[in-house]
């Protein structure tokens, strides 16, 4: 499963990186705001300096909501990098831009998906990824984990080349749940990555191997 980290934060991204496991950055525009980058030509910047940060893909939201104008949007941002992917919203114009983007080469994901039939849109317009939003399906008490589950079991029904990224991810359980289920990717904040390090016996052991090594020196 490749992990992208869900933010904007230079900083957050720049130590998942040395970490030596990350695989892209997924952004929005409130992830942008988070980090007080506002205004086109800052935001185009940004993405530049997260390109320069990362090997991997980076997504990068069209705040267009009409075809021409995320056709627009979708190329600039594409002409920024061979690492950008145009993040498009699951819409009729988004499915439209993403079948566009996808036949011209250009890759995309599609997000702000909800519901397997969404996932299934996706795919047939030619997605590079397709981004469900398990936390906040969570967040109104339904299951955003089945969803991925779903997902999985139509795009392997038919071959479909679109790539699960489960999005929306709040913690690490979230990063183990889409792992066991088969999710191709997921994007999720730095602790929900660095959270998989963490088990007490493990800093209990490694404390004990340095105290008797100590004893032996
Ligand atoms: C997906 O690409 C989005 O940026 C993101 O995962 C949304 O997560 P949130 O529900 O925590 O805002």
């Amino acid at each position: 499963m490749k992990f992208f980290i869900d933010t904007a934060n230079l900083a957050d991204i720049k130590e998942a990186q040395d970490l030596g496991v990350l695989d892209g950055v997924t952004t929005n525009p409130s992830l942008m705001a988070k980090e007080g980058i506002t205004g086109a030509d800052n935001i185009l910047a940004h993405y530049k300096k997260i390109c320069e940060l990362v090997d991997g893909d980076v997504s990068a939201e069209v705040i267009s909501t009409d075809f021409d104008g995320m056709v627009k949007e979708g190329e600039a941002l594409a002409a920024l990098n061979p690492q950008i992917v145009v993040k498009l919203p699951m819409i009729a114009d988004g499915v439209k831009a993403c079948k566009y983007f996808s036949d011209k080469g250009i890759r995309t994901n599609v997000t702000l998906v909800f519901s397997a039939g969404q996932a299934l849109l996706a795919a047939k317009a030619g997605a590079t990824y397709v981004s469900p939003f398990i936390g906040r399906l969570d967040d109104i008490s339904t299951d955003g984990l089945g969803l991925i589950a779903d997902i999985r079991l139509i795009y392997d029904n038919y071959g479909f080349d679109t790539q699960i990224l489960a999005a929306s991810v709040r913690h690490t359980m979230h990063v183990l749940d889409c792992a066991k289920i088969g999710s191709d990717v997921m994007t999720g904040p730095l602790s929900s990555i660095k959270g998989l390090l963490k088990h007490p016996l493990t800093d209990s052991g490694l404390a004990k191997f340095l105290e008797d090594y100590k004893k032996g020196n």
